[in-house]
């Protein structure tokens, strides 16, 4: 087969390393790529969001699967672009995209089809929202409608805190159209976990468990950030947890949506609080995450091409999927000053005296300048990945593997893992 990957981060150097070990596969392009993924496949420069560029070079290329990574693509009918022209594709349809595209969409369905999720209101005006915050307690959440890379979401002790939220989204359109509408939401108290799901419409089939960690700084401080690392498995999901969100949750969700005539083929992925009285949804997307596959994929023991297949052909109910017993933790290197402004053009230097089968470097905002250096080109620029026995094993090989690798304003957290270590 000839596959195609759209994308340009973490999770599509990810996608391209695994999808590359499927003996199902032949040739692997990826549009536009990375510093790191031109290694397995070849980097072509078409933009993500360039659907109809993309679809002319699935024809012309005779590219017998494409796989979507960023949201941003989905959101603007790539699946049903490509669909169109019989081209197939893993990526979920436009109307399913709703689910993450818009807040405001996902919560109407959790609140009718009894989703657990935090009680919320929502808001176009933004007098009302400031006289609707003076009125309740803080904390709470405030949340843009739209797509906002991780960032569109402010948690506020106060309620000082939340009308300078509503100023940034709703005066200052620092999110664009996305912040038109704004939620506000109770704040949920728990550790977060992230579950996600291949599903063909009918069968939904949980991954493994992962858990992201979205504020830039040590303890969880500090802004938001589309996440500063993962590990998976996360042992705040028993057993016990995996079952009920399974139930609770991706299959509700798949079913409700459904009901709403939406038929919903790709990944479902819960990002959830797991609180004391179960788990509470904080968000949907309709796609891998990033950076949870960094750590999902190296555990995977499926053929990735297989899954995808059976979602796109609805036989997902033929699958099992089988993941190794290793520990896996993957930390995020960003660039000074992200999540916000940073430089770009750094050289990055020690990715070359890695060792090969227990740490994985994947490749987000970097480039390959012509005389083969590898220079960072974005937020967050490397996803190291290392496996251990144990995740104590995994936390200190994926940090020794990290203080080898070194440019200019390099910062990560230094505590991936420290929750799954307290359990
Ligand atoms: P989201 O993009 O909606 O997942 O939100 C980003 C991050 O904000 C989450 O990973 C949580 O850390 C935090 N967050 C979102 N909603 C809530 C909530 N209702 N209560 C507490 N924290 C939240
Ligand atoms: N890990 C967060 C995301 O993929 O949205």
């Amino acid at each position: 087969m000839r596959v195609l990957v759209v994308g340009s981060g973490g999770r599509e150097h990810t996608l391209v390393w695994k999808i590359a070990q499927s003996p199902l596969v032949r040739k692997i392009f990826c549009a536009p790529g990375n510093g790191g993924i031109h290694e397995r496949a070849e980097c072509v420069e078409i933009a993500a969001t360039d659907i109809g560029g993309l679809a002319d070079f699935a024809e012309k290329e005779k590219i017998d699967l494409t796989v979507v990574g960023p949201e941003a693509s989905l959101a603007i009918g790539i699946a049903d672009e490509f669909q169109r022209r019989g081209l197939r594709i893993f990526g979920t349809s436009k109307a399913a995209t709703q689910t993450e595209a818009s807040k405001v969409f996902a919560k109407k369905i959790m609140v009718e089809y009894g989703i657990p999720t935090a009680t919320h209101a929502v808001f176009a005006d933004a007098e009302k929202l400031l006289a609707h915050i003076h009125q309740r307690e803080a904390p709470m959440v405030v949340k843009a409608d739209g797509l906002a890379a991780g960032k569109g979401v402010i948690v506020c002790r106060t309620k000082e805190e939340a009308e300078r939220a509503v100023h940034r989204i709703m005066v200052e359109k620092e999110f664009g159209a996305a912040g038109e509408r704004v939620i506000v939401e109770d704040c949920l108290i728990g550790e977060e976990a992230s579950l996600l799901a291949f599903t063909d419409g009918e069968t939904v089939l949980p991954m493994d468990s992962a858990q992201d960690h979205k504020p830039v700084y040590d303890n969880d401080e500090g802004p938001n950030t589309g996440g500063m690392g993962a590990y998976s498995p996360a042992p705040v999901v028993t057993p016990e947890m995996y079952r009920r969100i399974n139930k609770e949750v991706l299959t509700r969700m798949v079913r409700a949506l459904a009901a709403e005539g939406i038929e919903y083929k790709g990944v479902l992925y819960a990002g959830l609080m797991i609180s004391e009285e179960g788990p509470k949804v904080l968000e949907f997307n309709t796609r891998f995450g990033d950076p949870e596959m960094q750590a999902l994929m190296p555990r995977l023991e499926n053929d990735l091409v297989e899954v995808m297949n059976a979602v796109i052909d609805g036989r997902l109910s033929e699958i099992e999927l089988k993941w190794n017993q290793a520990s896996a933790v993957c930390v995020v290197m960003a660039s000074g000053g992200y999540p916000g402004a940073y430089e770009k053009g750094k050289v990055i230097t020690g990715l070359d005296s890695l060792p090969g089968d227990s740490v994985h470097v994947f490749h987000a905002g970097t480039k390959r300048l012509d005389d083969g250096r590898i220079v960072t080109n974005g937020g967050r620029v490397l996803g190291v990945t290392g496996l251990g026995e144990t995740i104590a094993d995994a936390i200190e090989r994926t940090y020794r593997a990290v203080q080898t690798i070194h440019f200019e304003g390099a910062h990560y957290r230094s505590d991936i893992g420290a929750k799954a270590l307290r359990r």
